[in-house]
C-alpha cells in the first residue's frame, strides 16, 4: 500500500531513475484502481475535468500517443493531440515557442514525445504545466517503464531475485534505459544482450550483466522483453543483414525454452515481427504484449490523475 506522505502533485515525469520505490508503489497503487475503470460499461469519470492536456509528439506513436489521449478522456479532461508534421513545427517554430505557445493556451499537462534526449527535461524548465516524458531520444520512455512494471507485478509477487533479460538493440533503447533503472532500483537481476555494436559503452555501470549470446541471457529468466529493433535509427552500419539478426539474436520459441517455463514475454512494440520476435512467440501463452498495451492506458491515467490533482490519492473505485 503506498504511503499517504508521498506524493506526485505538480511533477514533471522524465525518467524513472528521478522517482522513489515509494513513488513506483504510488502510481503502481493508483494504476490498479484505474483499470478497474476501464473495466466498466461506461468508462469515464469527472477527475480531470476542467484540465487540459495536450499531447505534442516529434515523433510517430500509436500506443503511447492514443493511450495518453484516453487516459485523459476517461477522466474528464480535454485533450489536444498537435501532430508536429502538420503543426507550425513545419514552418521552423523552435521547440522552445512551441512550448510557450501551448503554455499560453492555458493547458495543464504537456506530454511531449521528442527525437532528442533531454528534450522533455528542457521543456520542463521552460513550463509551467506539467511535462511528461512520452520519450526522448534514446534517454528514457518512463510512461512505458511504469506500464512494463505494471504488467509484471500482476503476473509475479515482487521484483525481488527476478531474472529480467532484456534483448536487442539496447543502445538506441529508450525503453531498456528505463527499465533497467526501475528492475535494478525493485531488486531484480538484469541481464542484457544483443549485438555488441548496439551495447551502449559502460552500460554494465547501470548494473547489468552484458551477454553477447541471447542464450546466456535468456537461461532461467522469469522475464524476457525483446526489444524493437528501431530501424528508423539504424544509419550508421551497427546493424547485421535483417536474416543474420534474426539467426543470431531474434528470440523465437525454441530459444525460449531456455528461460522457465512461467516467464513472460514482453514488447514494447511495434514489432518488427520475424526480425527480433519469431511470429508464434508474439501470439503465445506466454506473451504480455497486449496487457501491455490495456495497463498502458491504466498507467497513463495514474500519472495524469496523479500529477493534476494535487496528490489526492484513488481509494478503491468499485
Ligand atoms: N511502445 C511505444 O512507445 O509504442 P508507440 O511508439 O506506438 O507509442
Amino acid at each position: 500500500m503506498a504511503k499517504a506522505a508521498v506524493s506526485l502533485s505538480g511533477r514533471d515525469i522524465l525518467d524513472l531513475s528521478s522517482l522513489s520505490v515509494e513513488e513506483y508503489d504510488l502510481i503502481m497503487h493508483t494504476a490498479k484502481e484505474m483499470k478497474k475503470i476501464l473495466k466498466r460499461d461506461i468508462k469515464k469519470v469527472p477527475s480531470l475535468r476542467g484540465k487540459c492536456i495536450v499531447n505534442l509528439f516529434y515523433e510517430n506513436s500509436t500506443r503511447t500517443r492514443t493511450s495518453f489521449e484516453l487516459a485523459g478522456k476517461y477522466l474528464g479532461a480535454d485533450v489536444i493531440n498537435i501532430n508536429t508534421g502538420s503543426s507550425s513545427v513545419k514552418k521552423g517554430e523552435c521547440l522552445k515557442d512551441t512550448i510557450l505557445t501551448v503554455q499560453s493556451m492555458a493547458c495543464d499537462a504537456i506530454v511531449m514525445r521528442h527525437p532528442v534526449e533531454g528534450a522533455a527535461s528542457y521543456a520542463a524548465q521552460i513550463a509551467k504545466p506539467v511535462v511528461i516524458n512520452a520519450g526522448d531520444g534514446c534517454h528514457a520512455h518512463p510512461s512505458q517503464g511504469l506500464l512494463d512494471m505494471f504488467t509484471i507485478l500482476e503476473h509475479k509477487k515482487s521484483f525481488k531475485g527476478l531474472k529480467m533479460a532484456i534483448i536487442g538493440d539496447i543502445l538506441f533503447s529508450r525503453v531498456a534505459r528505463s527499465n533497467i533503472a526501475a528492475w535494478t532500483k525493485l531488486g531484480a537481476d538484469v541481464h542484457v544482450a544483443g549485438p555488441m555494436t548496439l551495447m551502449p559503452r559502460g552500460i554494465e555501470d547501470m548494473g547489468v550483466t552484458v551477454h553477447k549470446r541471447v542464450e546466456d541471457a535468456l537461461e532461467g529468466a522469469d522475464v524476457v522483453d525483446i526489444l524493437r529493433i528501431q530501424l528508423e535509427r539504424q544509419q550508421k552500419g551497427l546493424f547485421p543483414t535483417p536474416r543474420e539478426y534474426a539467426r543470431i539474436f531474434g528470440v523465437n520459441e525454441a530459444r525460449m525454452k531456455l528461460a522457465k517455463p512461467d516467464a513472460l514475454v514482453m514488447h514494447p512494440g511495434p514489432m518488427n515481427r520475424g526480425l527480433e520476435i519469431s511470429w508464434g512467440l508474439g501470439y503465445s501463452d506466454q506473451a504480455v504484449i497486449r496487457e501491455q498495451v490495456t495497463n498502458g492506458v491504466a498507467v497513463r491515467m495514474a500519472l495524469l490523475f496523479l500529477t493534476l490533482t494535487g496528490g489526492k490519492q484513488v481509494e478503491n473505485v468499485d
